[in-house]
């Protein structure tokens, strides 16, 4: 079947799973849906999909996971926007939580999708365990990419901040998935490293486009981080020549998969600045 109608369907099916997790009642629970519902692409949850293919192992073993993943991607998003951080109005396509519900909702939002999201894989805890260690890493950094708004990074330090604020989930993705799917370990090594060059590759396209594209076609605020992105640090054309040689090495690390790789080799074409 053609990558894109799998991961269509892939993404029907997430969205549906997400909406039996969530609470429907009460003002916290609004907030919750609103932001979970905004319309994000769900890239995280796809990549647990695609990984749960390359393994041979069925999607909906990994459903649950896949939904947690997203929910904590959400909430990173919720804070993100937040007047302290990056003080952001529009959120996939959207005003943001704090601009609808009020920072302490928004807030309290984020902190319920959070603890949700461990709710939903509590009975696996394996894979509890790469979600929290990359939630931590994340957070970690979230507190650099603040201070870097006030220092000088080197591009060593900007592709750490990069590492965490944003790779760490994408590789918690396929490792937690893995975990689930009992991969064995040279599996979940090439799929670490698979997501790694992704990582790096995913947010150096995100800095690309919020030097170069419009709101309207990112559904978020342009030239953001305009500052802190890799075009300011090291220029557009070398920017961009760094993601297609990352693009290039996670599709290398696919070799071992073979034909069931596909939906990951689609990932990494159809989501990262595609042609
Ligand atoms: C935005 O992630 C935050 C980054 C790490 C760049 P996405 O680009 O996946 O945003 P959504 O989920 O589609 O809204
Ligand atoms: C967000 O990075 C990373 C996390 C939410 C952890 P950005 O600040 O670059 O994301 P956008 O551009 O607001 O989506
Ligand atoms: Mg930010
Ligand atoms: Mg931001
Ligand atoms: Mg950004």
């Amino acid at each position: 079947m053609n990558v894109k109608v799998l991961l269509s369907g892939g993404k029907r099916l997430v969205d549906h799973e997400l909406s039996r997790y969530l609470p429907t009642k009460g003002k916290l629970a609004r907030a919750m849906c609103y932001s979970v519902f905004a319309g994000g692409k769900r890239f995280r949850p796809l990549l647990c999909l695609a990984t749960a293919r390359a393994l041979g192992c069925s999607e909906k073993r990994v459903l649950p996971y896949a939904c947690a993943v997203e929910l904590i991607h959400t909430f990173t998003l919720i804070h993100d926007d937040l007047p302290a951080m990056d003080d952001s109005d529009l959120r996939r396509g959207k005003p943001t939580s704090h601009k609808v519900y009020g920072e302490a909702l928004a807030i309290l939002a984020g902190d319920a999708l959070n603890t949700l999201a461990f709710k939903v894989i509590a009975d696996q805890p394996e894979a509890v365990k790469e979600l929290s260690n990359a939630l931590l890493e994340v957070v970690e950094g979230q507190v650099a990419d603040v201070e870097s708004a006030k220092l000088k990074t080197s591009l060593k330090e900007l592709k750490a901040i990069h590492k965490w604020k944003t790779g760490a989930l994408l590789k918690a993705c396929v490792r937690g998935t893995a975990r689930i799917c009992q991969a064995s370990s040279s599996k979940v090594k090439a799929l670490t490293k698979y997501a790694e060059h992704l990582g790096l590759a995913f947010q150096i396209a995100d800095d690309i486009l919020d030097a170069t594209a419009t709101a309207k076609h990112l559904g978020k605020p342009v030239k953001a981080d305009i500052k802190k992105g890799f075009p300011y640090l090291i220029g557009l054309e070398r920017s961009k020549k760094m993601v297609a040689e990352e693009k290039k090495r996670a599709l290398e690390t696919l070799t071992v998969f073979g034909r069931q790789a596909e939906l990951l080799r689609g990932i990494v074409d159809l989501y990262v600045l595609p042609k």
